[in-house]
Parts: C-alpha cells; sequence; structure tokens
C-alpha cells in the first residue's frame, strides 16, 4: 500500500475534529486500506454525533440521546482508530510535524487533517452573555436548549436561518411563544429565493411563529429572575421595542474555525485554503469540511459550503489522496432543513443574481424554484419534490441548458425541458440530455 509519501512511517495520520468530516475520514482511510496509526482529536466528549437533529429531532420531547451518535463505539476499536475525547489541539508544529494537545502532551503526525468545522457567530450586542441566551452548535447546547423549551416559554429567535427556522418550528411544536428577529426583509435570504421564503414565512404563521424583518438587534434586556441572578428577560432592536424573552436563541449564521492553521502559517481567506484533494499550503496538512474554502469543480467558484454533503466528499478525497488513490467524481453539493414537518431540499449553490423560475403553485405544497444562469441549470430548491431534486443533482452536473418557458411548466420533468434549439444550446445538448 502506498500511504502518501512512498515510504513507510510510524507516526500516525492525526485528524483533528471528530465531526461528520473528520469521523469520515478515519473511516475512509480504513476502507482504503490504511494500515498505519489513525488519532482521532475531538474537543467534546462522548462520542462523535450527527448535527443536523440537533435542531431538529434532538429538541423533541421524545428524542433519545443515543440517536445523533455518528458510529457506535465499538467502530473506532474495530477500526484501530485511536480517539482522543475531551482534548482540543492547540498549535500546529509544522517543521516538527508535531500538534500541542491541551493535556501538555505532543502527538507527532505523518499527515494531519485539519477538520476542526465552524461555530456559531457569536452575538456581539450588550447583555448577550446573560444566561438565557443561548446559540446552537454542539449536543450540550442542544440538551440545554431543548430543557429551556417548555410550554408557555416566551422564545425570541435572532436570525432567519435554517438554524433560527428549525428550533422556531421545535419550539412552536412545544407549545412556546415564539418571535423570530430577522435583519432582512425575508427568510433564509442567504439560501433561497423569495418565493421559497415567502411559503416558509406562510407556513411558521400558520403555526403561530411571528416574524420582525428588518430588525437590528441592539442589546438583550437583563431582569431578575425568580430563583438566581440576573437573566435574559427581552431583546431590544433599534427602533427601541423591546420583545419579552425567557429563552434568547441567536442563530446569526457560522464563522469556520481556521486560527490554528492560520496561526501555523497555511493560506486562509474565509476558510483554510485547499485544492481539489483537500491539501493546504502545506503538502504534508490536509483540511475537509466546513472550515475550508475551495473552488468548485462544478462552476469554478470560490466556496465555502456548510454542508455534510461536502463534508462527506471532502473527507473521500483526503482519504484517497493519502492513501494513493483515486477519489470518487465530484457531486453536486446539496442542502437541506425540515420546519414543521416540510421538506426543503436543494441543489447546487445559488446566487441572488440568477433567473429565478417557479415550476408548480406552491399553495399546492409541492414545487420548485429552478435558478438558470447564462441558461444553464445553476441551483434548484425543492420542496416535497423528490424527482425534480434528483434530475437537478445530475442536470447541474452536465450544466445543462435549460428552456426557461418549459420549466415553469411542472407537468414536464426538468431533464425534458432543455432546448431543442441548437442555437442556444451548442454541442452540450447531447451531453446534457445523455
Ligand atoms: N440580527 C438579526 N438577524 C441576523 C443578524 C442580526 N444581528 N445577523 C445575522 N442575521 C440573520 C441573517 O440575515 C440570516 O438570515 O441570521 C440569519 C443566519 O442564517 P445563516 O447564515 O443561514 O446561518 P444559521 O441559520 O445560523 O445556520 C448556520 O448551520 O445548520 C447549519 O446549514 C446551516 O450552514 C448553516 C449553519
Amino acid at each position: 500500500m502506498r500511504n502518501g509519501t512512498g515510504t513507510g512511517t510510524a507516526a500516525p495520520v492525526v485528524i483533528i475534529g471528530a465531526g461528520h468530516s473528520g469521523v469520515a475520514v478515519a473511516a475512509g482511510l480504513r476502507a482504503r486500506g490504511w494500515e498505519d496509526g489513525i488519532v482521532l482529536i475531538d474537543a467534546e466528549n462522548g462520542l462523535p454525533y450527527e448535527r443536523p437533529p440537533l435542531s431538529k429531532e434532538l429538541l423533541k420531547d421524545s428524542a433519545p440521546y443515543e440517536a445523533a451518535v455518528l458510529r457506535k463505539e465499538r467502530f473506532y476499536a474495530d477500526k484501530g482508530i485511536d480517539r482522543l475525547a475531551g482534548v482540543t489541539a492547540e498549535s500546529i508544529d509544522r517543521n516538527g510535524r508535531t500538534v500541542l494537545l491541551s493535556d501538555g502532551t505532543r502527538q507527532a503526525y505523518h499527515r494531519l487533517v485539519i477538520a476542526t468545522g465552524s461555530r456559531a457567530r457569536p452575538l456581539t450586542v450588550p447583555g448577550a452573555g446573560l444566561p438565557g441566551v443561548r446559540s446552537l452548535r454542539t449536543r450540550d447546547d442542544a440538551l440545554e436548549l431543548k430543557r429551556l423549551l417548555v410550554p408557555g416559554a416566551r422564545v425570541a429567535i435572532i436570525g432567519a436561518g435554517y438554524i433560527g427556522l428549525e428550533v422556531a418550528a421545535a419550539a412552536a411544536a412545544k407549545d412556546c411563544d415564539v418571535t423570530v428577529l430577522e435583519f432582512q426583509d425575508r427568510v433564509m435570504s442567504r439560501v433561497t429565493s423569495a418565493p421559497v421564503s415567502h411559503h416558509f414565512e406562510q407556513l411558521h404563521g400558520r403555526h403561530g411563529v411571528r416574524f420582525v424583518f428588518g430588525a437590528a438587534v441592539t442589546s438583550i434586556v437583563g431582569g431578575q429572575a425568580i430563583v438566581g441572578g440576573q437573566r435574559a428577560q427581552g431583546v431590544t432592536v433599534a427602533d427601541g421595542t423591546v420583545f419579552p424573552a425567557d429563552v434568547v436563541l441567536a442563530g446569526i449564521g457560522v464563522l469556520p474555525n481556521q486560527e490554528m492553521a492560520a496561526d501555523a502559517g497555511l493560506d486562509c481567506r474565509d476558510g483554510i485554503l485547499v485544492d481539489e484533494d483537500g491539501r493546504t499550503s502545506d503538502p504534508a496538512i490536509y483540511a475537509s469540511g466546513d472550515v475550508t474554502r475551495f473552488t468548485s469543480p462544478i462552476d469554478g467558484e470560490s466556496q465555502r459550503l456548510e454542508c455534510i454533503q461536502n463534508a462527506l466528499a471532502q473527507a473521500d478525497r483526503v482519504a484517497a489522496h493519502i492513501t494513493g488513490q483515486v477519489a470518487a467524481e465530484p457531486e453536486v453539493p446539496w442542502f437541506w432543513t425540515v420546519q414543521h414537518g416540510v421538506r426543503l431540499q436543494t441543489a447546487g449553490v445559488r446566487r441572488p443574481e440568477d433567473q429565478v423560475i417557479v415550476r408548480g403553485e406552491p399553495s399546492g405544497g409541492k414545487f420548485s424554484v429552478v435558478y438558470l444562469r447564462d441558461g444553464r441549470l445553476a441551483a434548484v430548491d425543492t420542496i416535497a419534490n423528490l424527482s425534480d431534486f434528483r434530475a437537478a443533482k445530475r442536470l447541474i452536473a452536465q450544466g445543462a441548458p435549460i428552456d426557461p418557458a418549459l420549466s415553469a411548466d411542472p407537468a414536464i420533468p426538468l431533464a425534458d425541458t432543455i432546448p431543442t434549439n441548437p442555437d442556444h444550446a451548442g454541442a452540450d445538448l447531447a451531453a446534457a440530455r445523455s
């Protein structure tokens, strides 16, 4: 077996971070025949877990805590993956090829993989540190939030992205009184277009969730709790309005955990820069998952993706490169959220300037929104429309040209909306239809 250097070595592959991507690198190395050591450094205690359920199923009273575990305990033992739980990597010595750990020891590496993910963007207004103000990124965050979401609790959510809206749905289902304060003029504005935003806004409205748009939060108001000291009691916005709240959740985006890499001199720019094999600017160091920035093999754009699909795909590329093998073909990124039982599935990455075409009637509960860039399919949002979602992944990868008028008709399968006029589509047509 080739181990990446062409020579045998005693030092292991060291993976920093045990989220989806870090665990997948470890599993992928073994699946690809890596026989030397693998050390997985996990800042948290307990078994590595899945993140999507934290803002969904895990907030339900009925949810078993174990449901979110990525791999059972014996997997790590069976695969010879040396898991260091509750230990943080503090710094990287690139010359000595070691990592300094929080327990004071140094871990030598043959290859290092940085899979440190991202953290919740902190709320920085006065009062943000008061008890009762929470963010949601870790299992402990989710368990604490679950404890606070009791019937009748007044919950103010700052930010109407996936996190804010999924928590809003969970809180409404637990009979909390929910208000979402969003800076922009619609929900999920970073990731989707107005028709999808309006569909989900109405859905939340039917479940009693209130929205305040254009809300610039200026402070968290504290007050004396019945038991204990000061805690959050409300959120103030720029016009002076105070929204009373027992619980405040900030879901205002994430930041890549790139500081250790940047301190070690690796190239970073809102993410650790990596090539198509997951290599950083140091050939002995890879990075994988949310923490990376890379050039999209689909459209050539520089991007940092926050999704499991990318976490797993990059992990595969890193494991393949370390073992000297060929990785799977690049896949179109995809994303999903579930709110009040309604699933939004997105393929591709939309841009605000894309042409927007609605397929189907949103009020019927099943529709898609097609995003065209230079006449080609760039992304699709689908609601209860798995066939469009599946077709879109393939058509986006092919760079398929799409006829705007045809694609607006939901009765015509997406794959049949490729224009027949060769002047419009050029030579790619045949390939796109195949
Ligand atoms: N006040 C009000 N709204 C704000 C503020 C603020 N100070 N700052 C940001 N926002 C709004 C943004 O306008 C945006 O609509 O918060 C929302 C944050 O949405 P996202 O950036 O999508 O982030 P979030 O919902 O936190 O999700 C973070 O977790 O589940 C994953 O895939 C998800 O990658 C995403 C990540």
